[in-house]
């Protein structure tokens, strides 16, 4: 039976002091299909889908599961009827390791202690089912992000569940993880699982999804066939306007070298990387996840030591050992991490944005001009809502992205590291983040862009670096970038050197 629900949501609401964050909800998800949820930052996505997974006991309307009233008010009743997410925040226990993350709440025990080798074969099959090949006793917090959402969601599978929320699964994974990820996904149709998946990636919907359903401010706009949509009109559907595709044009050509570094090496990460960036330019390093991207720019920011190697910038030496140092010089590095490194989750967006400031200036400011540093980036990246005493952990995920950016933006840097600087941001917010980096270029400013996003780099960048093993394989000038050419150019030498 393809149209029997195992979901039905009538009038389902969810408020926050202050925030009406889910709408008068109506939806039905049937049993074995993968059902997309879709729409801009803020728009009500990850609250509607954490009711269904309990945790909010203050919900209001009806959830029907297999067509019988269910309230579900917390994680674990939201467990006793097969229904697990895994979150866009990953919810896993840094200090623990992965395997007791993975069988969380049912550890094998031989009598009072833990087993520790079922522990260890048990999670090492779930982590094979995702493709992971780490250790089950490591520490998760000694895993990479991308890492760490295989860990989440070898996790969710664990518990063999009925229906399976996915909030972005997507975000830290490379292109090969993401096919990985889509296997996974098709063989759980199989099985019967239901899944609902939410994405601001168009390609990925249009690939997996059975049927659409897109939300607008908490409310449902509609649920549709992807067959009967085409992207622009999903777009519009999503913005409540039609969607225009504007070019982002330059104002001035690169000018003269201006940030140079040399044979940086940190042993085991990245080896004798040299480049350039002149003022103004854009330069794009490319490459597949674990290419050594963020470590190289953790090292070109001071955050991480290096083994040798030089940074000059406007001809002055930058000391790479001090953080503190590469960020007086005007070096501002915008982690890919944002949840786990980037920002203060507790402190409010206003400490955040002012704390990188502090930390450059070595002093604080006064209270007028830390709120006046956080109006204009609020104002500039469009942040919603621009609460600046709102805690960083309750905007959502792409609003949190703009905080971070801003934090970034309010040093005045000179030279931006900018690590997958759009993750998460729906189309429009992209699209204002783009026209920043391109407007900072345009001043004159240098820019290092690291972005998984190929249409991204191929868009903004003048040049691109293709990093492979920890080393710099190629460039490629702005007449050469395409898409398909990065994506060949990160995949080429793999497959000239079979054996390294
Ligand atoms: N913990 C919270 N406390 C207060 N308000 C919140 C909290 N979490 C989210 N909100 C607000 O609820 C609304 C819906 O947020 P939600 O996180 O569901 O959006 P989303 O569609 O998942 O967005 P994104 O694509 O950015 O992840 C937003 O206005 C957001 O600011
Ligand atoms: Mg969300």
């Amino acid at each position: 039976m393809p149209d029997d629900p195992i979901l039905q949501l009538r009038q389902v609401s969810k408020r926050y002091p202050g925030t009406l964050a889910v709408d008068r909800v109506d939806l039905t998800v049937r049993r074995g299909e993968v059902h997309a949820v879709m729409g801009e930052n803020g728009a009500g996505k990850s609250t509607l889908m954490k009711i269904l997974a309990g945790s909010f006991a203050d919900y209001t309307g009806i959830i029907e599961v297999d067509g019988r009233a269910a309230r579900i008010s917390s994680p674990a009743q939201a467990k006793t009827h097969g229904i697990e997410m895994i979150y866009q925040e990953l919810s896993l226990a840094g200090p623990l390791s992965v395997a007791e993350n993975v069988l969380a709440g049912r550890l094998p025990r031989r009598g009072f202690f833990l087993d520790r080798r079922t522990m260890v074969a048990e999670g090492r099959r779930y982590l094979e089912q995702v493709g992971l090949d780490t250790h089950p006793m490591q520490p998760v917090e000694m895993l990479s992000q991308h890492e760490a959402q295989l860990v989440e969601i070898a996790k969710a599978l664990s518990n063999d569940p009925a229906v399976l929320v996915m909030d972005e699964p997507t975000s830290a994974l490379s292109r090969a993880e993401v096919k990985r990820l889509f296997a996974i996904i098709a063989r759980l149709k199989q099985r019967g699982v239901t899944i609902i998946y939410i994405s601001h990636h168009l390609s990925e919907v249009y690939q997996i999804a059975d049927r659409i359903t897109v939300m607008r401010d908490g409310r449902k706009i509609a649920t549709v066939i992807p067959a009967d949509v085409d992207p622009p009109t999903l777009v519009e559907m999503m913005i409540g306007r039609p969607a225009t595709q504007a070019q982002i044009e330059r104002k001035r050509e690169p000018g003269r070298k201006r940030f140079r570094v040399r044979n940086f090496t940190r042993a085991g990460f990245f080896h004798d990387i040299r480049f350039f960036v002149r003022a103004g330019e854009i330069l794009g390093i490319g490459g597949l996840a674990g290419a050594g991207r963020t470590e190289l720019a953790r090292g070109l920011s001071g955050v991480d030591p290096v083994d040798s190697g030089d940074m000059i910038f406007d001809g002055k030496y930058v000391d790479p050992a001090s953080m503190r140092a590469c960020m007086r010089q005007g070096i501002a590095y915008l982690t890919e991490d944002r949840k786990r490194q980037g920002l203060a989750l507790r402190l409010s967006a206003l400490t955040n944005t002012a704390n990188a400031v502090h930390a450059k200036r070595g002093h604080l400011l006064a209270r007028r001009q830390r709120k006046e540093l956080f109006s204009c980036q609020a104002a500039q990246l469009q942040l919603h809502p621009a609460q600046p005493q709102r805690q960083a952990a309750q905007f959502s995920g792409g609003n949190q992205q703009k905080v971070l950016l801003g934090k970034w933006l309010a040093t005045a840097p000179e030279v931006l590291i900018l690590d997958e600087p759009t993750r998460g941001v729906d189309v429009g917010a992209k699209k204002v983040i783009h026209e920043k980096v391109v407007q900072l270029a345009d001043q004159g400013k240098c820019v290092l862009l690291i972005s998984s996003d190929l249409p991204e780099l191929a868009a903004l960048a003048d040049r691109v670096m293709i990093m492979r093993k920890g080393r710099f394989t190629r460039e490629m000038s702005k007449v050469e970038l395409s898409e398909n050419a990065i994506l060949l150019a990160a995949n080429a030498d793999r497959e000239a050197n079979p054996h390294d």
